[in-house]
């Protein structure tokens, strides 16, 4: 139980989405394949988080499981020993630690994180405290298991440097308890990346690609039939300049597309610039898109009808019983020096 530990959760609200895929899922299953034996990977559902924006709680419980199902399904390898995949709530140390840590955190910090400013917007007496709160919860997350690496999208950066400032204010006041997550810079250097991954919404490519989008119309669902991706890309917004090119602030649907090819096509942008740049028909380019799209879902959902659910299950009940073992070791640490516990 020594190795470094990579870590990271996907909420289980609706179908997980292309964004998700890409920005922390394809990440930590890259990381498997390329340290296996070397780190530890812990994958897990963050189902408490789910009530963060509004569900279907007669749902939540089937669709926590088929959340894992998809972690397989998209190449994590359960049969290495050194991999865990779990349901927060199944580890209570997790809420646990969130109470201790919600009196190291200050109610200024939490205002500040900008999914908490985007989601209340305008409304924040009414918004729930679950949700101002789950930055602390997501710190419990990470700490429990003294992660190092924790492979987000770009809308979750804040909240892995929030759980790192909480660790470390814990840890000046009470010596040694938490391993810190590694700072941004070595987190997008472990990566091998330029940065973290935004996916953006097709047709509104000034936001985030979401899940609580309600029309789903700019959103590729993992589950999406290839036929429908196809249609969403080729009807996604680009601009009026007439010819293709890279820039993020000023074309932002031409540049989503070109890094969702680079990503699915597993090309550096540098080729896919030097590919498609400089050419007049953004038909010709969506449909490349479109197919790279359509090529992995077809894979994707394949291997999705394969995942084996005894095994998995039996996975699953084994990293709950192991991860409790670990969570209830920090939290003791913790609860003695906060003089819970002799
Ligand atoms: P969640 O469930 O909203 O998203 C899961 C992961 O998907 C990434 N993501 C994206 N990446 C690129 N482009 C997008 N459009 C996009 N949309 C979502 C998210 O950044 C995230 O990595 N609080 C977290 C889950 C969580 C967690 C944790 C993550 C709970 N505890 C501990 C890491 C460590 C969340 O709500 O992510």
């Amino acid at each position: 139980m020594s190795k470094p530990v990579i870590l990271t959760g996907l909420r289980a609200n609706n179908d997980l989405h292309l964004g998700n895929y890409l920005g922390a899922l394809l990440p930590i299953v890259e990381m498997q394949k390329k340290h296996a034996g070397e780190f530890q990977i812990n994958l897990f559902v963050p189902d408490l988080h789910s009530f963060t924006t509004p569900i279907d709680h007669s749902k939540l419980y089937e669709q926590s499981l088929n959340n894992i199902r998809l972690f397989i399904a998209a190449g994590l390898n359960i049969k290495d020993e050194n991999t865990f995949v779990y349901r927060q709530s199944f580890i209570p140390a997790h809420s646990e630690l969130t109470v201790i840590l919600n009196s190291f955190t200050y109610i200024g910090e939490l205002k500040r994180m900008t999914q908490f400013k985007e989601k209340g917007e305008g409304q924040q007496s009414s918004v729930s405290a679950g949700l101002f709160d789950y930055p602390v919860l997501m710190a419990a997350d990470i700490l429990l298991y003294g992660a190092k690496y924790v492979p987000v999208g770009a809308d979750q950066t804040q909240h892995v440097e929030l759980a790192r400032d909480i660790a470390e204010r814990f840890n000046n006041k009470f010596g040694d308890i938490f391993i810190l997550p590694e700072a941004e810079k070595q987190q997008i250097a472990f990566t091998e990346s330029v940065d973290r991954l935004r996916i953006r919404d097709l047709l509104h490519p000034e936001k985030k690609m979401s899940k609580s989008d309600e029309t789903g119309k700019g959103v590729i669902f993992l589950n999406d039939s290839p036929e429908v991706a196809t249609k969403k890309i080729m009807s996604a917004t680009t601009d009026s300049f007439g010819e293709i090119k890279y820039d993020r602030k000023e074309r932002p649907g031409i540049s989503n597309l070109m890094d969702i090819l680079a990503a699915l096509t597993n090309t550096p942008l540098d080729s896919i610039k030097q590919q498609y740049e400089g050419s007049t028909t953004y038909g010709d380019f969506k449909a490349d898109v479109a197919k790279s799209v359509a090529n992995f879902l077809t894979t994707f959902q394949a291997n999705l009808a394969r995942v084996d659910d005894g095994q998995t299950l039996y996975k699953i009940t084994q990293s709950e019983k192991q991860m409790n073992d670990v969570a209830n070791q920090t939290l003791l640490k913790v609860q003695k020096v906060v003089g819970l516990r002799v």
